[in-house]
């Protein structure tokens, strides 16, 4: 089944990813119980802010067939979360194994929209300020579900 290949795979590298960039990942049992909560005749399209090394949306698109889009401020997490979607391509390729078949795509910026950035800076904090404008070719009225552990 293409969720045992998505725990072993993400499991093999949580620990090593979470010393070095400090984040929490999303617990992978949890977040396939939440998409199964979800009742809604079409899965249609999701949002993932601050997608880190791309679990959520392998899983939402493999098992649920999400298209999803994940934001990510760090290029080098962006980059993980690519090899990793390319590895599972390959498991799906060379296994033949049933997946659902949304699509996934990591764009990298500040999930929050650049005219908070600007207001936030105007009031004089210089936090959540950064990164690349991810809003360019879609918005976020545009999915019906947005993801998000900060
Ligand atoms: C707690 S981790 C969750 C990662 C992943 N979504 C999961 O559930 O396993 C939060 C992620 O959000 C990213 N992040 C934090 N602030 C962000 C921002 N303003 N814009 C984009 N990404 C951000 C971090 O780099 C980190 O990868």
């Amino acid at each position: 089944m293409i969720e045992q290949y998505i725990k072993d795979q993400y499991t093999a590298t949580a620990v090593s990813l979470s010393k070095s960039y400090g984040f929490v990942v999303s617990d992978i049992g949890k977040v396939i119980d939440l998409f199964r909560s979800v009742r809604h005749e079409k899965m249609g399209r999701l949002l993932s802010l601050g997608s880190g090394d791309g679990r959520v949306e392998n899983i939402a698109a493999r098992l649920f067939g999400f298209n999803v889009i994940g934001i990510e401020l760090s290029p080098q997490l962006v980059q993980i979360a690519r090899d990793h979607t390319e590895a599972l391509d390959e498991v799906v390729q060379h296994t033949g194994i049933k997946t659902k078949d949304g699509t996934i795509e990591f764009v990298t910026g500040n999930y929050f929209p650049i005219h908070f950035r600007k207001k936030v800076q105007a009031d004089g904090l210089t936090t959540f300020i950064e990164g690349h404008d991810p809003y360019t070719n879609f918005k976020i009225a545009d999915f019906d579900f947005v993801y998000v552990y900060p």
